[in-house]
């Protein structure tokens, strides 16, 4: 199985395996969701199963928590753990300062309450997603349904007096019907393709009305674990500048494709 492995898959898998070695007994987790952060619940459980580790974890959606349960791990609310140590999601795209866009798996609502109940995040990418200004992926927000054409009208006339290359906002769609969030909302995915403050585009989405949140996560992420398709994985810290370099084995995570086959 590891050898089917995309490019692509295998920089994903080493950039979730290295980031469990952050995990410490006792701790209190948030799990994150999409492709990288399911190969991270993975690795994880690995790490409970065969060192005995006591952790909690509390999951940013349904299939996370679907996922975490399935692999064993014991999954809470966040009111129960209300804070926690450490959370370890994906990213779309993430620049140099550690900003981020996230939601393109529609969990972004959930994944920012969790990243900031925490104390440290930190965010597993291909290298791939790195860019040096945010906006080419498309910036998904969160809205009410109610009365969603007018919120979507009230962005598109904010973005004019905003320094951004395009405009063009799209209601998310599942087949033939609006994408509903597991809090029971929809996604516009704002086609920007370049930000250039987003730090003031963050702020300004969510003074309107009908916004529930967006996806650029502002000094959120700590650390970020950079996979590559050969297996090479970078650690950078952004609160001690500390860059790191080292590789991955994938053969020695046999017991997580055998799991698969
Ligand atoms: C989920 O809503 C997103 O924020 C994901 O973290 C993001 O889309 C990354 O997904 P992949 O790991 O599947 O690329």
């Amino acid at each position: 199985m590891a050898a089917e492995l995309s490019p692509i898959d295998q920089a994903k898998f080493v950039a979730a395996r290295r980031s469990v070695d952050f995990v410490e007994d006792g701790m209190k987790l948030g799990l994150g969701t999409g492709s990288t952060a399911a190969w991270m619940v993975r690795c994880l459980a690995e790490r409970v199963r065969d060192e005995g580790l006591q952790v909690t974890c509390v999951a940013t959606s349904a299939r996370t928590a679907d996922l975490a349960r399935g692999v064993g791990l014991k999954v809470v609310g966040l009111d129960e753990t209300r804070w926690l140590d450490l959370t370890i999601d994906g990213a779309d795209e993430f620049d140099q300062n550690l900003n981020l866009i996230k939601g393109g798996g529609a969990a972004l609502l959930q994944e920012k309450i969790v990243a900031t109940a925490s104390d440290r995040m930190i965010v597993i990418a291909d290298a791939a997603k790195e860019v040096a200004q945010l906006g080419a992926y498309p910036l998904p927000v969160e809205v009410i349904p109610f009365g969603w054409q007018t919120t979507k009208a009230l962005i598109e006339e904010t973005l004019y007096s905003l320094d951004v290359m395009a405009r063009d906002v799209a209601l998310r769609m599942a087949k033939d019907v609006p994408l509903i969030t597991d809090e029971g909302h929809y996604i516009l995915d704002l086609n920007l393709k370049r930000i250039g403050n987003p730090r003031q585009l963050a702020l300004v989405l969510n003074q309107i009305p009908g916004v529930v949140e967006n996806g650029l996560f502002i000094d959120i992420c700590d650390v970020v674990v950079i996979g590559h398709g050969d297996g090479r994985v970078t650690v950078r810290d952004i609160n001690s500048g500390k860059v790191e370099t080292g590789s991955v084995d994938i053969t020695e995570s046999r017991n997580i494709f055998a799991d698969l086959d």
